[in-house]
């Protein structure tokens, strides 16, 4: 009997139950900033934000179930993580209560494969999508009816606040508790994602490294020290949201755009009012953030905005008419040796120039190699249970295709880079020649 055979018979393919889906990032123009129950995960504040389109940027996971497991394991991005995430534990939990069938699962162990189409950690929102994603996958698995409106979101809130969001499409409000339920804290579609089809994102991805402060951990220091975030959270948020999720309603970009700059230069004034103080922008940030406000003012309009999550990584939404320009600005501004990539599924002339009124009047020095690269991207819509093709478990062993695998590879054995590489030659060279003398003495 071979091997492969065994396998199969050990775990027949009809005993594997799975589900695969994909999940969109969102992008608060309203942040969430603070916990108001850290065991609930429920915010302060109430957020709103735009979901972008997953065939840009996704998380996408696969959920298999066979009784041949013999406990829950997670890979993410090519890699087996042997410590499962306290989080992903607490919504397998949550999820299991409400599936159809709760005895089936009770028991009942998986095997969870996923992966980002972007850098995670980066403060581009990769948790959010990831746990999205989870939730999605179970809700199929376990044949899961909502008993309200939101309640899966209620669960992907528990891995991740911002994850919530990341359900629907469009424009999404994450809505704080009120007093009497705790799980009244969840997210709703305020516009599905056909309303403003124009808007447009811009990524400038300036750092793809893990980020020093996690937004978790400087949420609750902000929480407990910054004067500001509780100014913010009675005073300014209620108002605003309802002035910006009227403004995406009727489409008006410069309400939007405005609100949605202040809003981040305010969520990093808390971070600066937080002690010690957390910095999340550095110099290119600052550097993108003059420059929209550059742009804005010559064009005498509010065509672009930018906003900030917890990294340095720039998020400039537009209207589809401006984005060439936007790029071409950004080029001009940030060279790359190599030129600046662009990650898009959108139609773009990629070689616009910009106006002879931008080259005159922007007043900004170059900055060389500062944005790594752009993903461009549009509003676009929530989870999606994806087919049997798109699945990242193979059939036969239970465990991550091949594909998935190989998709992978580069980023989860790393070879090593030139720094690397130099540091060994070198070490080996000194080492050589030590043995070299030494022998040449002992002789
Ligand atoms: C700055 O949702 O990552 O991106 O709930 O602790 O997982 P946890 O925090 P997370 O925080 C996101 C913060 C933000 C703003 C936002 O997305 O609203």
């Amino acid at each position: 009997m071979s091997l492969h055979f065994k396998v199969m018979m050990s775990a027949p393919l009809n005993k594997f139950q799975f589900a695969t889906c994909s999940a969109p990032t969102n992008i608060a123009t309203i942040k969430y900033w603070g916990k108001e129950d850290v065991h609930l995960n429920t915010p302060l504040n109430s957020s709103v934000s735009v979901t972008l389109d997953p065939r840009d940027l996704n998380a996408k996971t696969t959920v298999c179930s066979s009784s041949s497991f013999h406990s829950t394991r997670f890979w993410l991005n090519g890699k087996e993580d042997k410590n499962i995430n306290k989080r992903v534990q607490k919504v397998i939990e949550e999820m299991k209560k409400i599936a159809k069938d709760p005895t089936k699962w009770q028991n009942a162990h998986f095997h969870i494969v996923s992966e980002n189409s972007f850098p995670t950690a980066a403060g581009l929102a990769s948790s959010a999508a990831g746990y999205a994603c989870l939730v999605a996958c179970f809700a199929e698995l376990f044949d899961v009816k909502e008993q309200f409106d939101g309640h899966l979101s209620t669960i992907a809130r528990q891995g991740s606040g911002s994850a919530c969001r990341s359900l629907y499409g469009g424009f999404v409000r994450w809505q704080k508790s009120n007093e009497t339920f705790s799980n009244q804290s969840y997210a709703v579609q305020v516009a599905d994602e056909f309303h403003w089809k124009e808007l447009c994102a811009i990524i400038c991805v300036v750092n793809d490294q893990e980020k020093e402060t996690s937004s978790t951990n400087g949420m609750q220091t902000s929480k407990d020290t910054s004067t500001l975030l509780r100014f913010r959270v009675e005073k300014i948020v209620n108002e605003r949201l309802q002035a910006i999720e009227k403004a995406y309603l009727a489409k008006d970009f410069a309400t939007f755009g405005r609100l949605t700059m202040k809003d981040s230069n305010q969520f990093h004034a808390i971070c600066l009012d937080t002690y010690p103080p957390i910095f999340y922008l550095n110099e290119v940030s600052k550097k993108i953030i003059h420059l929209v406000h550059q742009y804005n003012h010559i064009s005498g309009n509010v065509q672009a905005a930018y906003t900030f999550d917890a990294g340095p990584n720039a998020v400039i939404f537009t209207q589809e008419q401006h984005v060439e320009e936007i790029i071409a600005l950004l080029k001009r501004f940030f060279p790359r040796t190599n030129g600046l990539s662009i990650h898009t599924s959108l139609q773009l002339n990629k070689h616009t120039k910009i106006s002879s009124v931008l080259e005159k009047n922007v007043k900004l020095p170059t900055t060389k190699n500062g944005i790594k690269m752009l993903y461009v991207t549009r509003v676009g819509g929530g989870t999606r249970l994806l087919g049997r093709k798109e699945c990242l478990i193979d059939l036969d062993t239970g465990l991550p295709n091949k594909t998935y695998l190989l998709r992978h590879k580069s980023t989860s054995s790393r070879s090593p880079d030139n720094l690397t590489l130099a540091v060994s030659i070198v070490g080996a060279l000194i080492v050589g020649s030590i043995l070299f003398i030494s022998s040449r003495r002992n002789n």
